[in-house]
């Protein structure tokens, strides 16, 4: 009876082994995407900080972070007047035209997270009701330095003229829009969501900046270097079958219901140059189309994060797209759909339990760590947008998660705020 006794203890250790090992399989899933494989020495290792406990308490740091400014800028929906606060001096001044540089008018939309300046102009005193005590600001004579330290205050403009500035229109939804049967979308609520096809096939989603930039993600549209070997392609003598055109679809809801012909051509996709297929870092493209989009109720630019303003964990942002509804589906979703996805801090998400320190300051995490909720396949290159009292703003875009809507595994999105000076470079010089 000892050796029955040891057999079964034998037994029972075994199982207790099986089942730890299956458990650790579910604990551990396959990502959905590519796994994040820092090389050796790259330089996005030096950057990783140490991978914070799970249980960490501590207070986080905002999710986005400002750059913050002794001088904030505003434009008045009223009459395009440039306003400015200094730190330090109470209430808004007007700004003279005196010095002023049409380099400046540029700058400061992009500051205010608009893709471009549209118009500036000079507008006299005598057009504008100015209230009593008014001050101003006046670029000073011999500027130098930055957009911060180059004014100062006035009790008049010399000129009699002061700057009124108009930036590229962004961030509006059409009117009074509802949300129909839970998360489905009506038209006109996400007038910046595009489809980015390849032939009829949706790949991704994207985001309008302005009638001829989408921004998407770089996974979206990078293909693999030719010479990688791709397996069709081994025979000898046999040409790589061109891949069908990329066509890009706005203003529409229901994906069914796509006539190729409503595509839009690409004239270009720019990738971030930086861009890592294995770590996802730098996960962002630009695509020029061929011919403008005409703007309409359906069819809008999103605003860009402005410079200097920090987004707080919790903050709570929208994501949306035509991806999986649930995980491991084969097909997109007919009709767009949206999820509410809170900013979820970068230190939380970056711990031992959550992502394990494979986030680069290039990444941020919206979701929930308890799951049910996320963006998944077929949504990627889609936005992720915030809205901030005015306007919509695209802080995201979306990239990677380990499988969707996972305890513990939210989606992480390409920060935005983190490239806005590449963007600018980029949609500037073509
Ligand atoms: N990479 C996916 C795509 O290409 C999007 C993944 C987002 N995953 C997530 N769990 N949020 O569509």
């Amino acid at each position: 009876s000892a050796r029955r006794l040891l057999l079964l203890l034998g037994l029972a250790g075994l199982l207790a082994a099986m089942a730890a090992g299956t458990w650790q399989l579910g604990q551990c899933p396959m990502k959905h995407l590519k796994e994040p494989q820092p090389e050796q020495g790259s330089p996005q290792e030096q950057e990783l900080e140490v991978t914070p406990a799970c249980d960490n308490e501590e207070e986080e740091e905002p999710v986005v972070r400002g750059a913050p400014s002794t001088v904030s800028f505003r434009i008045s929906t009223a009459n395009s007047l440039l306003e400015a606060r200094l730190e330090a001096h109470p209430g808004w001044l007007l700004v003279c035209h005196g010095h002023w540089e049409p380099s400046l008018g540029t700058l400061l939309c992009q500051q205010l997270g608009y893709l471009s300046m549209t118009q500036q102009k000079a507008v006299s005193l005598r057009d504008v009701q100015v209230s009593a005590g008014q001050q101003f600001l006046q670029v000073r004579a011999r500027q130098e330095g930055s957009l911060e330290d180059m004014w100062q205050v006035r009790s008049s403009c010399q000129s009699g003229r002061i700057v009124a500035l108009q930036c590229s229109e962004c961030g509006l939804q059409a009117g009074a829009v509802r949300v129909v049967g839970g998360t489905d979308v009506s038209p006109g609520r996400w007038p910046w969501q595009v489809s980015v096809c390849q032939g009829s096939q949706h790949r991704c989603g994207g985001s309008v900046l302005a009638p001829e930039w989408i921004l998407t993600a770089a996974h979206c549209v990078h293909s693999p270097q030719p010479g990688a070997g791709s397996p069709q392609c081994r025979c000898r003598g046999c040409r790589q079958l061109p891949a069908p055109a990329w066509l890009v679809f706005a203003g529409m809801v229901t994906h069914g219901s796509l006539r190729p012909e409503a595509g839009v051509p690409v004239r270009a996709i720019i990738a971030h140059p930086l861009y890592n297929d294995s770590s996802l870092d730098y996960d962002m493209a630009l695509i020029r189309l061929q011919a403008p989009l005409n703007f309409s109720r359906a069819i809008r630019a999103v605003c860009l994060p402005p410079a200097p303003r920090d987004l707080l964990q919790g903050t709570p942002c929208w994501v949306s797209g035509w991806g999986h509804t649930a995980p491991g589906q084969a097909q997109v979703a007919g009709t767009l759909k949206e999820a509410l996805v809170p900013l979820i801090g970068t230190r939380r998400c970056n711990s031992s339990c959550v992502y394990k320190g494979e986030l680069t300051a290039r990444m941020l995490c919206a979701g929930h760590l308890r799951g049910h909720v996320d963006a998944c396949q077929g949504d990627s290159g889609g936005p992720l947008v915030c809205w901030d009292g005015d306007t919509w703003r695209l802080v995201g875009v979306v990239s990677w998660g380990q499988g969707c809507a996972e305890p513990n595994h939210p989606g992480v999105y390409t920060n935005v705020a983190q490239l806005l000076p590449w963007i600018h470079q980029v949609t500037q010089m073509h």
